[in-house]
């Protein structure tokens, strides 16, 4: 037995909270078939019976949504499609009422190039707006970067769509874009855009916002000589496929962004009630995640060397005690993340001949999951996580175990990076899919117009939130009793040894109650002890053949000896 990370007595409210992540437009709809700010509130108690103590909205302000509002061209103002700022500020206020926290998503690496700032960029050269972003005069692309949707990380002025006949029209400067033309790049090192942020912080922070999840925060700094550097970073898991002999990367994770985060933690202490910075930063080495949730910076960063890890023994025992070591080196909990709205649902993933970081789509005609096995595999990794201290991240509709939508047509996506790999890449619009509420209600309740923006496959009639509260073995029963217990056993502060079993076996210990032991079994049964007296199993939802004296493969079982 090995003690692999003591209880936690520090009792800011992130480092166990279970924290629900929204994307608006597929949330619920007050109106037509895109979700909005009042389809979100109205459906908010779905969110606290769930037994979650936060929601991370992702983003909703003003935006051409060339990137499902990643695209920010106002910070301060909530897009149309979603509402307006009293639709935010009454959101705000239902969610406290119930005791849910709110974390909303800033994008600091780039704006919208409909922001006024670009705007006025692209209008004359001269502007001083074009020092806020990073324009170049040159023959060629300044440099060989690539954008991470696929092709350059540069567009030249006169080349964008709308050159034909506008005052840019042979303005051949370039700018630059880590990801669509339609997001450039911001400069970091001008005081102007760290004032503007600073600024935007105190907006929200002043409605009442108790956090920020920060988009592309290993992404701000760049090494201004602009060196070359070809290589392609991924979504989500950063650029693993690197040679060892490759130098870091000039335009990811420079030590200058950690400034940015120490400056914006001072911010936040201003204001009363913990709040809270995550990072989303997509890491070559996961050694580097702590030094982003040092205690002058960020609480937390999203642990996606989890949500990649392939479902194995092997890599989970050290996937979960590198996370909690290097967390606990700096005091910061980890977070426990098995999907969002970048990857294909785990209930799917898991499902696939390969399971770890996979495709971020997946079409009809490529390698179709094993529903059975996925939903199985993504119940127990969840019941694992769930066990673990630290945070815990769950997408909208996980707890329903929706799988991935694989029959979109073509004609039907939206995401950049489907259209920037000229159709390489799927993209992500199958795990976008709006969330079926009601069975018998067109488009499954999610809108009283009856419609929603992508279309819900059939079989969701079958998983769809009435439906699965009105049978006890469903998923989301499921899920209610796992974060009830997790709460109730205070699994998120406790104590955490590794058994150092043939099998992944870890023991939960807190003064004041029975050691709760924790069993994943994955392709091999594990026998149960004589006496186990289970607490939890994710066989109860998806129940497998094997008798009661053992954890069935794919599943996860709680007990107390
Ligand atoms: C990460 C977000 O999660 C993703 O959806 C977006 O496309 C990129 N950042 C760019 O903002």
């Amino acid at each position: 037995m090995q003690i692999i990370h003591l209880a936690n007595t520090s009792r800011e409210w992130w480092r166990e909270a279970v924290i629900y992540q929204i994307y608006p437009r597929s949330f619920a709809s007050f109106g037509g078939g895109v979700g909005d700010l009042q389809g979100i509130t109205s459906r908010l108690s779905h969110v606290a019976d769930l037994g979650a103590h936060a929601i991370w909205l992702s983003p909703f302000y003003k935006s051409p949504q060339k990137d499902g509002g990643y695209d920010v061209a106002d910070y301060r103002a909530v897009d149309p499609i979603f509402g307006n700022l009293n639709d935010a500020k009454n959101l705000i206020a239902r969610a406290h009422e119930l005791g849910l926290r709110v974390i909303v998503d800033l994008v600091p690496n780039h704006t919208s190039d409909q922001h006024e700032w670009f705007q006025a960029a692209l209008a004359d050269p001269s502007a001083p707006e074009r020092d806020l972003y990073w324009f170049r005069k040159a023959d060629e692309a300044p440099t060989d970067w690539l954008s991470v949707f696929g092709g350059s990380a540069w567009t030249r002025v006169c080349d964008r769509a709308d050159a034909k006949g506008s005052p840019w029209d042979h303005d051949d400067s370039w700018y630059l874009h880590l990801f669509d033309p339609a997001q450039p790049d911001l400069n970091w090192a001008h005081p102007r855009v760290r004032e503007e942020f600073t600024s935007i912080l105190r907006f929200w922070l002043d409605l009442g916002a108790d956090g920020f999840r920060v988009d592309v925060a290993h992404g701000l700094v760049k090494d201004p000589s602009l060196p070359n550097y070809q290589y392609h970073w991924d979504m989500v898991s950063g650029g693993d496929l690197l040679p060892a002999d490759v130098p870091p990367p000039p335009q990811w994770n420079q030590p200058g962004v950690h400034d940015i985060y120490r400056e914006w933690r001072a911010v936040l202490d201003e204001y009363e009630g913990d709040r809270a910075l995550v990072a989303e930063a997509w890491l070559n080495d996961p050694l580097d995640a702590k030094l982003y949730v040092r205690s002058d910076e960020m609480s937390q960063a999203f642990n996606f060397d989890f949500l990649t890890s392939p479902f194995e023994l092997a890599e989970y025992r050290e996937v979960i005690a590198n996370s909690l070591r290097e967390m606990d080196s700096v005091g910061a909990p980890t977070t426990w993340v098995l999907s969002n709205h970048d990857v294909v649902r785990a209930a799917s993933r898991f499902g696939l001949s390969k399971t770890g970081k996979g495709p971020n789509g997946i079409r009809p005609f490529e390698e179709q999951p094993d529903p059975e096995l996925g939903r199985r595999r993504a119940l127990a990794a969840h019941a694992l996580g769930s066990a673990l201290p630290g945070s815990i991240y769950i997408y909208q509709g996980e707890e329903l175990s929706l799988p991935e939508h694989m029959a979109l047509p073509d004609e039907l996506r939206e995401d950049p990076a489907f259209f920037r790999t000229k159709g390489a890449e799927a993209g992500r619009d199958g795990c976008r899919v709006p969330i079926p509420w009601e069975a018998d209600y067109p488009a499954f309740g999610f809108s009283p117009a009856g419609s929603s923006w992508l279309p819900q496959p059939e079989e969701w009639k079958a998983l769809a939130v009435d439906v699965q509260l009105a049978d006890e073995a469903s998923s989301l029963n499921f899920f209610r009793k796992m974060y009830r217990l997790r709460e109730e056993l205070g699994l998120g502060r406790a104590q955490l040894a590794d058994a150092e079993d043939s099998y992944l076996h870890y023991v939960s210990s807190l003064p004041g109650r029975d050691d709760l032991h924790i069993v994943t079994a994955f392709d091999d049964p594990v026998p149960l002890p004589k006496g186990a007296k289970i607490v939890l199993s994710s066989d109860e939802v998806a129940p497998s053949t094997v008798n009661d004296e053992q954890v069935a493969p794919n599943s996860t079982v709680w007990y107390t000896l």
